[in-house]
């Protein structure tokens, strides 16, 4: 190609990019508790982005924490339905606690607004659903906030299974967690959270192999919840009063494709793990170092386990750097996709069988056998 037409492209590009950075992505954020100051954080990180309004149901609260970071010209309201009528906005950051999702995606998405939701999705599966609905007569999109996808390593193990190094995977074993973890806060109440440890830290390590492989929809599972340790004031406290959520959970889940999913997740228990991921191939295995945390990395370098000519070997996949922060990724790739009329990021379509297992397990649970999976048509 000559280089005047390639110059040309160049000039196209670089219109279109003046076009998109001259006029600001104009921001709301709904809720701002401890995850707003994370959106809040990255939002003022890209230049191309205006923080215009913030709401919260406490009063005070949204222009309390507004005027921390110095945006006093920040409009302030006490309803996500005041900050979305009053506003022009380009997008909005729902930062609410999870039983607080539904109402304030749903009400952007009906006014074409964007929506960038903290995850789990939901707490329910029913939610979910109407999100979905939602979104399929909106023009905007939900992305749900799942920032490790932006790390190499998680990245690494979706490249992993897509190189067919694994072969066909037949089963998995996933999930991880804490010793002692339990959080506070608006985390361990029913009429908060909703749900505890599957909602926190579970979604994420079910989001790590399923987008691993595809996203399979989930067809049956028996699952397990307990909050022996969150009731318990010996390893919880003063909060062990006002703990109404699980803070363990296990769960047997068939997948579509003839793969099972083994899946246990904690924010208490008296083993430091439940042990490490493994993802088995017909061709090979992976191992990935069982984390605490589960909102960022992996937790060590991965191994895996193959054979080479006959002789079973190991390769060790090492850690790789990720360059920026995982937070500003997940924000820029929201204001991208609304920007440019990209898909969402991490779409509704997949998380909804995220949501279906942690559903599921809490169903299971309940009645105390397996249950076959039912998601309603979108
Ligand atoms: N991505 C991550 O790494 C990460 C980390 C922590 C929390 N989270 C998620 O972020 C969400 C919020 O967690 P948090 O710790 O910030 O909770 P929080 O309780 O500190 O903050 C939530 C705020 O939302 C407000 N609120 C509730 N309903 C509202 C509504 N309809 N309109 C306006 N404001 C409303 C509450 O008053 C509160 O101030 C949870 O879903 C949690 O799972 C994500």
């Amino acid at each position: 190609m000559s280089d005047a037409v390639l110059s040309q492209f160049k000039q196209a590009v670089e219109e279109k990019t003046e076009a998109v950075t001259d006029k600001k992505f104009k921001v709301g954020i709904i809720g701002t508790g401890w995850i707003a100051e994370s959106h809040i954080e990255s939002y003022l990180n890209q230049p191309d982005v205006e923080i215009v309004a913030a709401a919260d149901i406490i009063p005070g609260k949204a222009k309390a924490k507004m005027e921390r970071y110095g945006l006093t010209n920040v409009r302030c309201y006490e309803s996500h339905q005041a900050l979305i009528d009053n506003e022009e906005l380009d997008g909005v950051s729902v930062c609410t606690y999870n039983r607080q999702h539904k109402d304030p995606t749903i009400y952007a998405l009906e006014r074409d607004i964007p929506v960038l939701l903290e995850k789990p999705f939901t707490v329910t599966l029913d939610e979910a659903v109407e999100i979905c609905r939602a979104e399929k007569k909106s023009k905007a999109f939900v992305s749900v906030g799942f920032q490790p996808r932006f790390d190499e390593n998680m990245k690494m193990i979706k490249k992993i299974v897509e190189s067919g190094a694994l072969g066909d995977i037949y089963y998995i074993q996933t999930g991880g967690g804490r010793r002692r973890g339990i959080p506070g806060s608006t985390f361990i109440e029913d009429k908060t959270g909703g749900i505890g440890a599957l909602g926190d830290i579970g979604c994420y390590s079910l989001d790590m192999v399923l987008n691993a492989i595809g996203y399979p929809k989930p067809l049956t599972v028996t699952g397990y919840v307990s909050d022996f340790f969150g009731k318990n004031p010996k390893y919880n406290g003063e909060d062990a009063k006002r703990f109404s959520v699980d803070d363990f959970g296990a769960a047997f889940v068939r997948l579509e494709g003839d793969i099972i999913l083994d899946f246990r997740i904690s924010w208490a228990m008296h083993p430091d793990t439940p042990g490490d991921t493994l993802i088995l191939g017909k061709e090979g295995a992976l191992r990935i170092p069982s984390t605490d945390c589960w909102n960022g990395s992996v937790g060590g370098p991965m191994t895996l386990y193959h054979d080479i000519c006959g002789e079973q070997a190991e390769t060790v996949v090492p850690l790789v750097h990720t360059e920026g922060g995982l937070f500003d990724k997940k924000i820029r790739s929201f204001v991208d996709a609304a920007r440019l009329g990209l898909p969402a990021p991490v779409p509704t379509s997949q998380i909804l069988y995220n949501q279906a297992i942690i559903d599921g397990i809490n169903k299971s649970a309940k009645l105390g056998r397996e249950i076959e999976v039912e998601i309603p048509e979108i």
